[in-house]
């Protein structure tokens, strides 16, 4: 579904990426481990064409490289930000509508709400006034509202205490199972991709220095992320 190739990203002259490699199948929920500074946002805006880029992202069979964040958008890549993003003085409702690239999203807003219930009791309550796990649940369903074929994942757990991580784990397999999208997490807490990803690759200082399946992960906080 997702293919990225010896890339490398700069913000002006500074190189943040150094050639890398990654996939993520069909259907297949792929974490992308490391800890602060490593580059794992960049990826993902680099993903999302928001960043200067050399290396090939291939999507879908289609080199993409080239194409702009909005058309990649229109093909299928979603994104729920690092910070959630949101519009705190509008509603639960109009920040996911929001999502919905002005198409008719009746049918994407009762999977949303479905999934998160909690949601659509609270749909006309400003985003602000609404809980950190509360804005998480409306950024995973915004980024759903496209109808996404790769969902990209920046922090979800970020900020959150263990009983809401574990709601939002439960969400993303309900997301994979029913949806059968693709999603790549980037994570510094490791617990959440320990819950629901397949395969992880774990990223320090702009390279993958370590790839496997989440298990062998194991062990890999000491190794990595104290440093
Ligand atoms: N807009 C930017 N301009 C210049 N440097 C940036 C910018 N955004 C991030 N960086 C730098 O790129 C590196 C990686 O940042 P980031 O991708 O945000 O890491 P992570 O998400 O893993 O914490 C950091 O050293 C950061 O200071
Ligand atoms: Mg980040």
């Amino acid at each position: 579904m997702l293919r990225v190739e010896n890339l490398n990203a700069f913000y002006d002259k500074a190189q943040i990426l150094r050639n890398v490699n990654l996939k993520v199948d069909r259907g297949e929920v792929v974490a992308v481990l490391g800890p602060n500074g490593a580059g794992k946002t960049t990826l993902l805006r680099s993903i999302c064409g928001l960043v200067k880029t050399k290396g090939r992202v291939i999507f879908a069979g289609r080199d993409i490289t080239k194409l702009k964040p909005h058309e990649r958008i229109r093909l299928g890549i979603s994104i729920c930000p690092e910070g959630r993003r949101l519009f705190p003085n509008m509603t639960v409702e109009d920040n996911l509508r929001l999502g919905a690239l002005l198409e008719e999203c009746n049918d994407r807003l009762r999977y949303v709400y479905n999934l998160f219930p909690r949601l659509k009791e609270r749909r006309n309550q400003l985003v602000k006034t609404m809980s950190g796990g509360e804005q998480q649940m409306v950024a995973i369903g915004r980024a759903l509202m496209s109808n996404p074929k790769l969902m990209l994942l920046d922090e979800p757990s970020m900020g959150l205490a263990p009983i809401v991580v574990e709601n939002i784990a439960k969400a993303l397999k309900r997301i994979k199972e029913e949806l059968g999208i693709s999603i790549l997490l980037v994570e510094q807490n490791i617990s959440l991709a320990f819950e629901v990803a397949d395969r992880a690759y774990v990223l320090v200082k702009g390279e993958i220095v370590k790839e496997g399946s989440i298990e062998e992960m194991q062990g890999l906080e000491r190794e990595y992320f104290e440093v």
